[in-house]
């Protein structure tokens, strides 16, 4: 699905960037766009191959070509003036356009940044541009258990975040309210466990929250197969955007418990969302699911969930109790730690680390883990203090199911919460109480979507548009090069990209 080009023309003394570049000089001159945009590059063979897979896609059709190009891009190790690993530096004069990089991700923002300065499909300002990311970790979450949205829906959220130089996609693989992930050996998850008769939370109260057969009449839901899961990495991929699968333990697991109600602490279905700690089986389940994740995936991160957890059955099961006492544990939140711990260790043996949410913290945290923070900054903190790495997602401001509106009679029903574009624009991942020493633990940030209320892309694109576009600066623009006043000047370049891309949006 191709960025198409604006088409209005707009003045260009705005540079109409976004995230913002941390410096640019730009200029009321400009320099045409040739009919045909040819390019020459001295990217590595497998790194060309995948610029050429890309380009189809890409906002202005590229020519490859041996002389002359409009467009230079060129890796560089230059020692004297060193290109940080995501940055590029871009001019454009008279001669074209160069962009230098010292990586391929670097080279594909360089690109990004090409698109949005052709903002009329025909000139470009002429403009020196120097550019790098703050954090390393710039990401945005997406829950497909409370909704499935198709791989087509999921590669057009990638496109969406490759162009604000987002390179991590969480994605919320397993909930309460429905599984998505073939798994070989258990497929009563993607039979039964992926389908329901309601498409709205509330409908599904109708029917006690209990899941049904693929094959029932009106059944909703949806999972991913193999197939689906590798095109949407190479998709993915090839944009520089890692996907980080996300498989919730030991709570938020009620759609596990129906599909294999063995692993929970009553043996029943619907009697809880967690699973029994206790039970040997239960660890025979995550670490075969975990050892399919890890097929698939190439991240190194693998996200636990960890969240929202209820001790409550924990306490009266004897399985559970009789762990807590072989292990020394000496309360239920122990417990929950003592199956992280385990299930880290059992990614760490095979290369892989783990991300929780920050309840990881309560019980003792993992050796390796790090921690997602979301009931505020506290837990990122914390885990910064430890020697941690930690992602701030705080609730306020990141959770773009929150309102983004007071009119709230006036705006799709959400869960709650007040999260306006400008909050979230003003958000500093680190916290003032941190040390320079600590600060190099917060790897970075990401928003938060959960889709309890969000049926459809449409009503997706309006939740996250355009305050995906002020995270953005939030994950990439250093604090002295951020100024609202500036994006608020951008905004109506913001909103026609979207009309061109046929996205919804908040007004
Ligand atoms: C969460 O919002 N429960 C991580
Ligand atoms: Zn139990």
């Amino acid at each position: 699905m191709a960025v198409l080009l604006l088409t209005a023309c707009e003045s260009p003394k705005e540079l109409g960037v976004v995230p913002y570049p941390q410096y640019a000089q730009t200029t009321s001159k400009t320099v045409e766009l040739p009919s045909t945009v040819t390019f020459s590059t001295n990217l590595a063979k497998s790194d060309m191959n995948d610029l050429l897979a890309y380009l189809p896609d890409f906002a202005i059709p590229m020519k490859l070509v041996n002389k002359n190009p409009f467009v230079t891009i060129e890796i560089t190790d230059a020692t004297d003036n060193p290109i940080a690993a995501e940055g590029y530096n871009l001019t454009v004069s008279k001669q074209g356009v160069n962009i230098q990089a010292s990586s391929a991700a670097g080279a594909f923002y360089g690109l990004q940044t090409l698109a949005q300065l052709a903002r009329n499909g025909k000139e470009l300002p002429v403009t020196t541009i120097k550019d790098e990311p703050r954090f390393p970790y710039r990401g945005l979450h997406l829950d497909v258990s409370r909704h499935f949205f198709n791989t087509d829906y999921v590669k057009k959220q990638i496109d969406l975040v490759a162009t604000y130089k987002i390179n991590r996609l969480h994605w919320h693989l397993t909930d309460g309210a429905g599984w998505r992930l073939e798994i070989p050996g258990y497929p009563r998850l993607t039979e039964f466990a992926a389908w329901r008769k309601a498409a709205n939370l509330q409908d599904w109260g109708k029917y006690d929250h209990r899941f049904c057969e693929k094959n029932e009449e009106g059944a909703y839901g949806g999972y991913y197969t193999e197939a689906d899961v590798r095109e949407v990495l190479e998709y993915a991929r090839l944009r520089h955007v890692t996907v980080i699968p996300e498989i919730e333990m030991p709570g938020h697991s009620g759609e596990v418990l129906a599909a294999y109600p063995q692993l929970s602490c009553t043996g029943k279905p619907y009697t809880s969302g967690e699973v029994c700690i206790g039970n040997e089986e239960t660890f025979k389940f995550f670490e075969d699911v975990l050892d399919e994740v890890i097929r698939l995936f190439p991240s190194r991160y693998i996200h636990i969930g960890g969240d929202e957890a209820s001790r409550r059955h924990w306490k009266t099961c004897p399985k559970c109790q009789k762990r807590m006492k072989e292990e020394g544990l000496k309360d239920e939140s122990e417990l929950q730690s003592y199956m992280i711990a385990r299930i880290e260790k059992y990614l760490n043996d095979k290369g892989r680390e783990i991300i929780g949410w920050d309840e990881i913290l309560d019980g003792g945290l993992a050796p390796n883990a790090t921690v997602m923070s979301w009931r505020g900054t506290e837990g990122g903190i914390a885990a910064a203090r430890m020697g941690h790495y930690a992602i701030m997602t705080p609730t306020a401001p990141l959770y773009l199911d929150y309102y983004q509106s007071r009119d709230t009679q006036n705006e799709p029903l959400a869960i709650g919460g007040y999260n306006p574009v400008d909050m979230v624009y003003n958000f500093n991942p680190i916290p003032e109480s941190l040390t320079e020493e600590q600060a190099k633990f917060i790897l970075g940030t990401q928003a938060n979507i959960w889709t309890e209320y969000i049926t459809t892309p449409e009503h997706l694109e309006y939740m996250i548009l355009p305050r995906l576009a002020a995270l953005s600066e939030v994950q990439w623009d250093q604090v002295e090069n951020k100024s609202y006043d500036r994006f608020l000047d951008n905004i109506g370049h913001i909103l026609a990209i979207y009309d061109v891309m046929g996205l919804n949006y908040a007004k």
